[in-house]
């Protein structure tokens, strides 16, 4: 017999589900197969309660209400992108940053301009960050700036912050972390918080890579897209990439993740590397 006080979990029918899916797909590029139903059910009870909603049928026509739309829309991308990433994440990139592209890219430019085109909490700017400015020690008048940017305001203002677990940076070395990471006073909360400097020339802003990209400027040298593309379907991955491409100047890189490629995309880049790709337009 049914326990009169438990108390029944919003479930996701098979048809909302596909609803919320194909929405997702269509606006943000993310692909949403039926074994990512109780992910996405399980994120979204807490943005039930948040609302103070008592099932799905309450969730989903507000979030498609003219309100919702305005109040809800973005903590439902928040809610439904999968953020994970690290410091010095696929390390082979910032090697060949470090030995190869800025020792040869110095040679004839001063200012390397970057962007992290799916940024998360900032692990990945912030590994791009002490990178330069170890170079910029070695190389007086060298510079940068980077743009981050994130379909998920809430995983930028994280960022933002730049504050991480201790033992997110066991990775980094003792004197890099020493010159780059300050230690929170509060001894239990093993936390640290990147030094101000690296957060000199940078900007971060929320974006859509499915969206209008005309806000964003076409001149940078590099762009890491990493751990994105895996989201979307080929169609979507070409539509992205190319976009990517109209962003590099003649010669500038893309970085992506581990497990993405552009074998059966049409785009102008040559591949120079695992991973990294030079546009040639
Ligand atoms: C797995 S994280 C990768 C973070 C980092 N680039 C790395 O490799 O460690 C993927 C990020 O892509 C973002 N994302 C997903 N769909 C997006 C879209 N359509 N436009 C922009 N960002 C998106 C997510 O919010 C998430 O923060």
């Amino acid at each position: 017999m049914a326990n009169p006080n438990e108390v029944l979990t919003p479930k996701l029918t098979p048809t909302q589900f596909k609803r919320l899916g194909q929405f997702i797909h269509t606006n943000y590029g993310i692909q949403m197969p039926e074994s990512k139903k109780v992910l996405l059910e399980g994120r979204l009870q807490k943005r039930l309660k948040a609302n103070n909603l008592e099932d799905f049928t309450q969730y989903i026509d507000f979030l498609f209400s003219k309100q919702g739309q305005i109040r809800e829309l973005q903590h439902f991308v928040d809610a439904v992108s999968t953020n994970k990433t690290d410091f010095y994440r696929e390390p082979h990139h910032f090697k060949f940053l470090r030995e190869e592209y800025l020792p040869e890219f110095s040679k004839s430019k001063n200012h390397v301009k970057i962007w992290s085109a799916a940024a998360s909490s900032g692990e990945e700017i912030y590994t791009l960050a002490i990178e330069l400015r170890e170079y910029m020690e070695e190389h007086r008048g060298f510079t940068y700036e980077i743009l981050g940017t994130d379909i998920s305001t809430e995983i930028l203002q994280r960022a933002a912050k730049g504050v991480y677990e201790e033992k997110r940076i066991e990775i980094i070395p003792l004197h890099i972390k020493r010159k780059y990471f300050l230690k929170s006073k509060n001894r239990e909360n093993k936390s640290v918080k990147v030094n101000k400097v690296l957060q000199q020339n940078l900007k971060l802003r929320t974006l859509n890579l499915m969206g209008s990209l005309a806000g964003i400027p076409n001149d940078f040298d590099l762009i890491f897209c990493r751990n994105v593309l895996i989201y979307f379907n080929r169609k979507v991955q070409e539509k992205v990439i190319n976009a990517l491409c109209a962003k590099l100047k003649p010669g500038g890189f893309i970085f992506l993740g581990h497990s993405e490629s552009i074998t059966g995309i049409t785009a102008p880049l040559t591949q120079i590397a695992p991973t990294i790709y030079k546009y040639t337009p």
